[in-house]
């Protein structure tokens, strides 16, 4: 092989998670044509995979070509006209990338704010709403990477509940890992990625389209702007035509298959309760070495914690000093986050006790090495009450 060997960095960053060994195996396996019939069965119980995954009968539920931001514009692009007007909730980097994505669509945007750390209150996407009434939809990011906020979709849902306007979410950070529920929430458009809690190297952005979407597809006036992301092109190929549009990227579908089938063979509460329990612990090491998490416990995201960095202490000798003496890679700030805040994933594959400790424990000695005062011992045991407590239940 020409590649230069990767070295097995532990990614608990806020993405790619780490990819179980099957999962690359199955990468790794012989490329069938993309039209090839046992392609195609796999093609078939990827989509039916993700249906249990998304926890959807929507018949059009695939993986699009293309990382998160692939399945962010293919919403986008599919559902909005120039002149459409549309209620983008922001709090963070992805609500600001949805709002540059529907404005590059032609779209006026009514933007709904909330503080980074802070979800968006329900009642001020009322107000815009109310004030608003020709909205064609809101756009919503469930959990958003940039803060490790978990934005609560019940209440946003129940405000458009029997008017015509859409939900559109993206769950590139909590499917697999945190309950997404597209029937029982009626989320009407959803992507998500590979990367993060499916546990799949990068790009395909699954996603799923509910009637009442695919209905606002089919009433558009003009061509889809995109011809890579027309829905009716790619759903001739999902679907049972098979009409081809482009080269779908075979093995990485395989990934997806695979990792699709782990979760399943898991058991998606099973997962939730994985993620939800190393998260604790985590956040449990941290704070006993004075490592304070930014968003407060009620709203706070399992699958990735945002904590403030410490009074003092260098955000890049710290990171620097975790990759290169520990092999562990942690995510720094961004936007007004960047230096002040430290990103740490627990994703998929990744979330696993041993992983928890191998990072508290780095922390703890790059810490120290750099003059700041904490405690390895206090870390450890406040680890472990968290799974001793877990494991009394
Ligand atoms: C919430 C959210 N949305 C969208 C994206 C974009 O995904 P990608 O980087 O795979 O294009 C990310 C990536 O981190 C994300 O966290």
């Amino acid at each position: 092989m020409f590649l230069p060997k990767p070295k097995e960095v532990l990614l608990m960053g806020p993405g790619p998670s780490p990819v179980s060994r099957d999962v690359l195996s199955a990468i790794g396996q012989h490329t069938l044509g993309h039209l090839d019939a046992d392609f195609l069965d796999i093609m078939n119980e990827t989509s039916s995979l993700l249906r249990y995954v998304f926890e959807t009968e929507n018949e059009i539920t695939f993986p699009v070509s293309g990382t998160g931001s692939a399945g962010m514009e293919a919403a986008m692009v599919n559902l909005l006209e120039p002149g459409d007007e549309v209620i983008i909730a922001v709090c963070g980097v992805f609500g600001q990338r949805m709002v540059d994505v529907a404005s590059r669509c032609g779209a006026k945007v009514n933007v709904v704010e909330a503080d980074w750390g802070q979800p968006i209150d329900p009642q001020r996407v009322a107000r815009a709403v109310t004030d608003n009434p020709c909205s064609k939809m809101i756009g919503i990011v469930h959990a958003e990477t940039s803060t490790g906020v978990l934005q609560d979709l019940k209440p946003i849902k129940e405000l458009i509940e029997g008017k015509d306007m859409l939900l559109l979410v993206d769950a590139v950070t909590s499917l697999g890992g945190i309950p997404v529920e597209v029937d029982k929430l009626g989320l009407d458009i959803v992507y998500s990625g590979n990367q993060k809690c499916l546990g799949a190297p990068p790009g395909l952005a699954p996603i799923t389209f509910n009637d009442k979407a695919l209905d606002a597809v089919q009433k558009r006036k003009s061509k889809v702007q995109s011809w890579y992301l027309d829905l009716t092109f790619l759903t001739r190929y999902w679907g049972e035509e098979r009409f081809y549009h482009h080269t779908a990227p075979i093995n990485m579908i395989y990934g997806l298959y695979e990792a699709l089938a782990e979760i399943r063979e898991e058991g998606l509460v099973a997962r939730f309760t994985r993620h939800s329990l190393h998260s604790k612990a985590l956040v449990a090491g941290l704070e006993a070495l004075g490592v304070r998490p930014v968003v407060d416990e009620k709203d706070r995201l399992a699958s990735l914690t945002a904590v403030w960095i410490p009074d003092g202490v260098d955000d890049v000798a710290v990171r620097s000093g975790l990759r290169r003496d520990h092999l562990i890679e942690i995510g720094g700030g961004l936007g007004p986050f960047k230096g002040k805040v430290w990103r740490i994933g627990i994703m998929g594959h990744g979330a696993r006790r041993e992983n928890v400790e191998r990072l508290v424990n780095a922390l703890a000695v790059t810490l120290k090495s750099l003059q700041y005062s904490c405690s390895l011992n206090e870390a450890e045991a406040a680890v472990n009450s968290v799974y001793k407590n877990y494991a009394g239940q």
